[in-house]
C-alpha cells in the first residue's frame, strides 16, 4: 500500500463518526478521500462546514450543501488532516495554507476526529516546517520575531491564503513544548493564526497503515 492508500483508509474508517447533521470538513489529500467518502452517505447529513475554498468546491460537486458556520452554531463533529501528530493528538497544521479557518471549524466543533498515513506520528513535532499565517505588512518583523525563538522562517512565496494573508514556514524547531510555543505565536503582533493544534488538540487520530487503520484516543 502506498502512502495515498494509506491517506484513504484512514478518511473511509472517519465515517463510522459521521452521526448526521452538519459536518466540520478540513483540507488536504487525505481530506479529499473523506470527502469522496462523505458523498456516499450524503443522505444521512445535512451537509458540511468546510475549512477552505478548495474543499468547499470539491462537496459541492459532490452534492453536498456547504453552510457558514455563522449560520449552524456548534458542530458535533470535525474531521480534517495533519502535516504531524504526537502521542497527545497536538498537531502541526497547515501545509495546505488553510489552517486559520481549519483552527476556527476545530474550535467550533466537540469531537474533532484527524485523519492521516501512519508516517505523520513523531515523538516530538518540529520536523515540518511549522506553517504560520501572517498579515502581508507584518511579514518581515513576525519572521525576525520567530528567528528569537529559533526557528528558521521561510516565506511561501506566490502564496495567498483563503484570507489573503501570507505563510511562513518555521524550519528547524523541535517543538518540546506545543502548548507554550502556539501560545507565543499567537502572541506576536501580525500573526493571525500558528499552524500548531495543541490547545485544542484532536480528540480521535485514526492512523492508515499496513495491518488497517488504527484509532488513538
Ligand atoms: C491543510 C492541512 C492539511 O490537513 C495537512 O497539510 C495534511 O495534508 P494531507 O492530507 O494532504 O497530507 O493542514 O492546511
Amino acid at each position: 500500500m502506498n502512502q495515498d492508500d494509506l491517506k484513504k483508509q484512514a478518511a473511509e474508517a472517519a465515517l463510522d463518526y459521521v452521526e448526521g447533521g452538519v459536518i466540520g470538513v478540513g483540507t488536504g489529500s487525505t481530506v479529499n478521500h473523506f470527502i469522496d467518502a462523505l458523498a456516499g452517505i450524503k443522505n444521512r447529513i445535512e451537509g458540511a462546514v468546510s475549512s477552505s475554498e478548495v474543499s468547499t468546491e470539491r462537496l459541492k460537486r459532490h452534492g453536498i450543501p456547504v453552510f457558514d458556520l455563522n449560520a449552524v452554531g456548534e458542530l458535533a463533529l470535525y474531521v480534517d488532516g495533519a502535516d504531524e501528530a504526537n502521542g497527545r493528538l497536538e498537531l502541526i497544521k497547515g501545509g495546505g495554507g488553510a489552517l486559520t479557518r481549519e483552527k476556527i471549524v476545530a474550535a467550533a466543533s466537540r469531537k474533532f476526529v484527524c485523519i492521516a498515513d501512519e508516517s505523520k506520528l513523531v515523538e516530538v513535532l518540529g520536523r515540518f516546517p511549522l506553517p504560520v499565517e501572517v498579515i502581508p505588512m507584518a511579514r518581515s518583523y513576525v519572521a525576525r520575531e520567530l528567528v528569537r525563538l529559533g526557528g528558521t522562517p521561510v516565506w511561501r512565496e506566490g502564496f495567498v491564503t483563503d484570507n489573503g494573508n501570507l505563510i511562513l514556514d518555521v524550519q528547524n524547531l523541535e517543538i518540546t513544548d506545543p502548548q507554550g510555543l502556539e501560545q507565543q505565536v499567537n502572541n506576536i503582533a501580525g500573526v493571525v493564526t500558528v499552524g500548531i493544534f495543541a490547545l485544542r488538540p484532536a480528540d480521535v487520530l485514526i492512523l492508515g497503515s499496513a495491518r488497517g487503520p488504527r484509532a488513538i484516543a
